[in-house]
């Protein structure tokens, strides 16, 4: 064997070609999400955030599918047509065209973190290793593998369906990760057979004949999670449940404030500012930011959205792809949809919708209104029941704007595209169809006429 480098490069073969028949979904296992993220990403984020910057993955069952979520972030996808065991799964991944180290990982272990692998990989440098497998200490390790030590040392893994009752007794188990040298695989995968309980061939099986063969060969031992699969659908959950209670607990130790942090969903990828306030049953998800001092209150749910500082989400509010500016407010129940930016100190109160919608400094439209394609200048007062009518006939959508310290009275139309100008006045009621100078007043409703005894009744 030639000598180790210290800048081999490494690469991941990740293992996802099982069919995950107890998931008893018509999802490919893989993609099932742990809080939010296709579990396959989880693992191979990991991999990237710790360096390694090849990335292949064994797929089978729901190939496109699988191919369609891994390729895009670099991936490459090699195929194992049928399923004949972990040592043909790395077979698969063509090992033989790999230069330097390779980390082999499950692709339904989800709880792995960039750290241990980091872990990894230095011990097996620093200890000049040729293979490695890690391995943990479980008190029920039911199905794993058994780690066979002989004076100490790691000598075989024996599959729990091919060991004695004795064998069983073992604690310390195979995670069923490995490090080793690209030509370590490509020369000993071959020698490996089929002769087990599963007639299958075992990837385990190539400890035993490493060590045959005078390769240097150890176990490292690993963090428990790192064994951690998920096989069924309570397992995913308690996989999520792990990884928002991670999250909550960074984000605590970096001065978060959780009235009850077992009750939060915030994505791995959210980023929350010390002093913020989060509020039990809330979501946080994908790229959402949320500055200090920030108040997030129950059932709010947050996707993509970077909220200000010292903004209160009041209770109930959903928000897509929005940007908030520090002091403002928004909700109870308020929706806010892809494109929409709220000012500072502006206020956004109870069943208000807007969409693509600019809102100024200091405007408010407290109650019960619906802003799209819009355009709201500074210190707006947006009356109850306001409507801009952005949809035409034509299909085709149209703009609202409306100028600064504009007074929009209650229950108003605006026919788009219309423009109002700075400081003009419209009339409650009023359906507006054409552009509204500068402070003038608009008042386009029906008027009122009484007919007096007219209800004989
Ligand atoms: C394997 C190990 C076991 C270890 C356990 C840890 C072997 C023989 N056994 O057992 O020692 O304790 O993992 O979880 O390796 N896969 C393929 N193609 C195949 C077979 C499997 O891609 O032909 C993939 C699966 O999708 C899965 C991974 O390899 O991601 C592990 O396979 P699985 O069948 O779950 O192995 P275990 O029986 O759990
Ligand atoms: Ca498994």
């Amino acid at each position: 064997m030639t000598e180790q480098k210290a800048n081999r490069s490494w690469t991941a073969i990740i293992l996802a070609a099982g069919k995950g028949t107890r998931m008893a979904s018509p999802l490919p296992k893989v993609l099932h999400p742990v809080a939010g993220k296709p579990m396959v990403l989880s693992v191979m984020h990991a991999c990237q955030q710790a360096g390694v910057t090849n990335l292949r993955l064994v797929a089978g069952h729901g190939l496109n599918l699988v191919k369609a979520v891994v390729e895009p972030t670099g991936c490459q996808v090699h195929v194992q047509a049928q399923q004949l065991g972990t040592a043909d799964a790395v077979k698969s991944a063509q090992p033989d065209s790999i230069e330097g180290d390779v980390i082999i990982l499950n692709g339904d272990h989800p709880l792995i973190e960039a750290s241990d692998i980091a872990h990894f990989m230095k011990e097996f440098r620093a200890q000049k290793l040729d293979l490695a497998v890690i391995t943990v200490e479980l008190k029920n390790p039911k199905s794993f593998g058994r780690i066979i030590r002989q004076h100490g040392s790691l000598a075989a893994i024996v599959e729990a369906k091919d060991a004695s009752s004795e064998t069983l007794k073992i604690k310390e188990v195979n995670t069923g990760i490995y490090l080793a040298r690209a030509d370590v695989l490509s020369e000993f995968l071959p020698k490996i057979g089929n002769n087990n309980a599963n007639k299958e061939f075992y990837l385990t099986d190539i400890i035993s004949v490493a060590l045959e063969n005078q390769l240097k060969v150890a176990a490292i031992k690993g963090n428990k999670k790192v064994a951690m699969g998920v096989n069924n659908q309570q397992e995913l959950a308690f996989a999520s449940r792990m990884v928002y209670r991670r999250k909550a607990k960074q984000l605590m130790e970096s001065g978060v404030l959780m009235i009850d942090p077992t009750s939060v969903f915030i994505e791995d990828s959210v980023q929350v500012s010390p002093g913020a306030v989060i509020y039990p049953n809330v979501f946080l998800r994908g790229r959402t930011k949320i500055g200090s001092f920030t108040s997030v209150e129950p059932g709010s749910y947050i996707v993509d959205s970077e909220i200000g500082e010292s903004v209160q989400i009041k209770a109930y509010t959903y928000l897509e792809k929005t940007q908030i500016h520090r002091n403002a407010s928004v909700g109870p129940f308020a929706r806010l949809r892809p494109e929409t930016e709220i000012g500072e100190e502006a206020h956004v109160g109870n069943f208000v919708e807007m969409k693509k919608t600019k809102f100024g400094k200091k405007s408010k439209a407290g109650h019960l209104s619906y802003l799209g394609d819009a355009e709201i200048g500074e210190q707006v007062n947006i009356g109850c029941g306001t409507i801009t009518c952005n949809y035409a006939v034509d299909k085709k959508k149209y703009k609202t704007k409306i100028g600064d310290r504009a007074f929009i009275g209650s229950d108003s139309q605006f026919i788009a595209p219309v423009t109002v100008g700075s400081d003009a006045v419209v009339g409650s009621g009023s359906t507006i169809t054409k552009d509204v100078p500068d402070r003038a007043l608009a008042v386009a409703r029906g008027k009122q006429f009484i007919k007096e005894d007219y209800n004989k009744g």
